[in-house]
């Protein structure tokens, strides 16, 4: 696929993914909320867990797949509400008390802290929320239950302590200690990793691929290699990029001393680490025998994942 190709599929499929977050995160919340949520989660960020959730669909065949094209959008705007609200939250002042988030002050410094641990709270909900719309007569569209009960199930492990909280928490534990690789990896995978494999385990199961099969373990592969190499160029970009450029603080992880895969490795450890899991990743694309067409939209991402400058 060349770059105008993903380009052109890429610009389509965020058209529909904030059309659809404008449209189900309500402004009518009650006493502001609806305001701080909507300020949290639209007109912002790059967006790649979503793209990854509909790339991986359209690879295991959603679009044949009776729902599955309206589940991934769905989907794609849930994990997308888990995001936004794991952000507001880690920004708060009681974890890593940072002031600037996707180029506009953050969500605790605009609305105050207890409205950011709602909007938060509100977010996580509403994510489960669109993961289960009401079911349909046969014939009539909507999404299966069994596919609404597997989404639901592949988001909350990979939000909760096995995956982003718990990650979270093993950060926040360990400020100013210096962890060994296996643990670093380990927390690296939980904080960040897990939502990025959950995107494309969902966009798998959009497709009706099960759990048990080849091609979703080559699949889950390549959301665990990707999902890592994600948060160690987070890593590297807070070492080396402008806050301007970064829409958040750069040079935080430092300052707050953070364990980190520069601080573990150095700046070209770590991004020798995160080309090796560039490598790992194509090659559990080709492992999954679904074709070079069908996974070119994953590939792509995958390469923008490694080498973003933001
Ligand atoms: C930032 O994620 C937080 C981490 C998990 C490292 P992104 O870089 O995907 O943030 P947005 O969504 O584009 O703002
Ligand atoms: C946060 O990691 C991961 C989350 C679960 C939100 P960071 O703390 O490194 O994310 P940034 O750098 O603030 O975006
Ligand atoms: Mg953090
Ligand atoms: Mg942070
Ligand atoms: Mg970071």
């Amino acid at each position: 696929m060349n770059s105008a190709a993903f380009l052109s599929w890429s610009s389509q499929a965020l058209g529909r993914v904030e059309a659809a977050l404008a449209n189900w995160v309500p402004a009518d919340a009650p006493a502001g909320l609806g305001e701080a949520m909507r300020y949290s989660v639209l007109d912002g960020g790059k967006r790649l867990r979503a793209l990854l959730v509909l790339a991986a669909a359209d690879a295991a065949g959603a679009k044949q797949h009776p729902g599955g094209e309206e589940a991934a959008l769905r989907a794609a705007c849930a994990v997308e509400l888990i995001h936004a609200y794991s952000l507001v939250h880690d920004d708060m002042p009681c974890m890593d008390n940072d002031i600037l988030r996707r180029g506009k002050p953050t969500v605790h410094v605009k609305f105050g802290e207890a409205q950011a641990m709602l909007a938060g709270d509100a977010m996580q909900a509403l994510a489960f929320d669109v993961l289960t719309p009401d079911e349909k007569p046969q014939g009539r569209g909507g999404v299966d239950g069994r596919l609404q009960a597997a989404l639901c199930r592949l988001l909350a492990r990979a939000s909760g302590q096995a995956g982003m909280a718990g990650g979270q928490a093993i950060d926040l534990a360990s400020v100013g200690s210096s962890l060994d690789e296996l643990t670093l990896r380990d927390m690296h995978h939980r904080k960040t990793g897990a939502l990025l494999r959950c995107s494309v385990q969902m966009g798998a199961a959009c497709g009706g691929l099960q759990p048990d099969s080849q091609v979703w373990s080559a699949l889950t592969d390549f959301g665990d290699a990707i999902g890592l190499a994600f948060q160690i160029v987070d890593d590297v970009l807070d070492a080396t990029q402008e806050s301007d450029k970064l829409g958040k603080t750069a040079g935080k992880d430092a300052d707050a001393n953070k364990p980190t895969y520069v601080s573990l490795l150095g700046l070209e450890g770590a991004r020798a680490e995160s080309a090796e899991l560039l490598d790992r990743a194509l090659q559990a694309l080709a492992r999954s025998h679904l074709g070079q067409d069908a996974t070119a939209k994953l590939a792509a991402l995958a390469q923008r994942i490694v080498h973003r400058d933001y």
